[in-house]
């Protein structure tokens, strides 16, 4: 089996979690110096990979990993009807939402006029919109989309915030909170009704090493 792990600020938080379940081995996923992608656990059944925070579920979805952990803001846009989410590990916690500069004129969101948004969420965002009756128009960008209200590239931008320090140092506000997110255990549903014991098995391992840490 094949467990995949975020690399960045996910595995950072869910590294005593991690250290908790007695899986991990030498060399270590956690140790973000080293360049491999996959590493051993210490059951002999199971790899350990460490891939991108976005392309997790990707990973789970196309079978390359039976399990994963990633944010349910990477659930959401993807929406794999091949993942099952059964463990929300209460990690990552942030929420994605829309904001634009605070003087903007409100005619922008009118229904009639085409509204612009700059996102790496163009699914989530759509929809959002959509649900409103208002037919945006997506600029899919990777990262450093505060910058596009000021650049004149899109309206308002849907992106993750936590502490709001980013849209902030951006002159950004905060408009609406379209979901909450935290980090997820994720399970390939094949892989659920093949190997169902050793997918529960490694399920538990997770809620207890959850549970360890409360
Ligand atoms: P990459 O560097 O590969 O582009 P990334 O910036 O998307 O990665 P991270 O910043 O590690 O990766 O974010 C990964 C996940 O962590 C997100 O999908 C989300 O679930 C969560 N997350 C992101 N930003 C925050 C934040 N500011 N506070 C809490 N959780 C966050
Ligand atoms: C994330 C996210 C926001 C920011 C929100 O960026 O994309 O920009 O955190 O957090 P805040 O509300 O506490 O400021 P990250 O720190 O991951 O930087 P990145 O753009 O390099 O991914
Ligand atoms: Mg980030």
């Amino acid at each position: 089996m094949i467990l995949a792990l975020p690399k960045g600020r996910i595995l950072k938080a869910l590294t005593p979690v991690l250290e908790a379940t007695g899986l991990l081995s030498q060399p270590s996923p956690i140790d973000e110096k080293t360049r491999a992608l996959r590493f051993p656990s210490t059951e002999s059944q199971l790899d350990i990979v460490r891939v991108r925070s976005f392309d997790v579920a990707t990973f789970v979805a196309f079978g390359g990993a039976d399990i994963g952990i990633c944010g349910s803001d990477v659930l959401t846009e993807f929406d794999y009807p091949e993942i099952y989410a059964p463990l929300d590990l209460e990690i990552g916690q942030c929420r994605i939402s829309v904001a634009r500069h605070p003087r903007a004129g409100l005619r922008d969101e009118a229904p009639s006029s085409k509204i612009r948004i700059a996102t790496k969420y163009p699914v989530t965002a759509r929809a959002h919109f959509a649900s409103r009756g208002i037919n945006a128009e997506i600029v899919h960008l990777h990262g450093a989309m505060e910058l596009a209200p000021s650049l004149k590239m899109a309206h308002a931008i849907v992106d993750l915030v936590d502490t709001g320090t980013t849209l902030k140092a951006n002159g950004l506000e905060e408009t609406d909170v379209i979901a909450h997110v935290s980090s997820r255990l994720i399970v390939n549903r094949i892989a659920m009704k093949t190997r169902p014991q050793a997918v529960s098995d490694l399920i538990d391992r997770f809620r207890k090493g959850l549970r360890s840490q409360k």
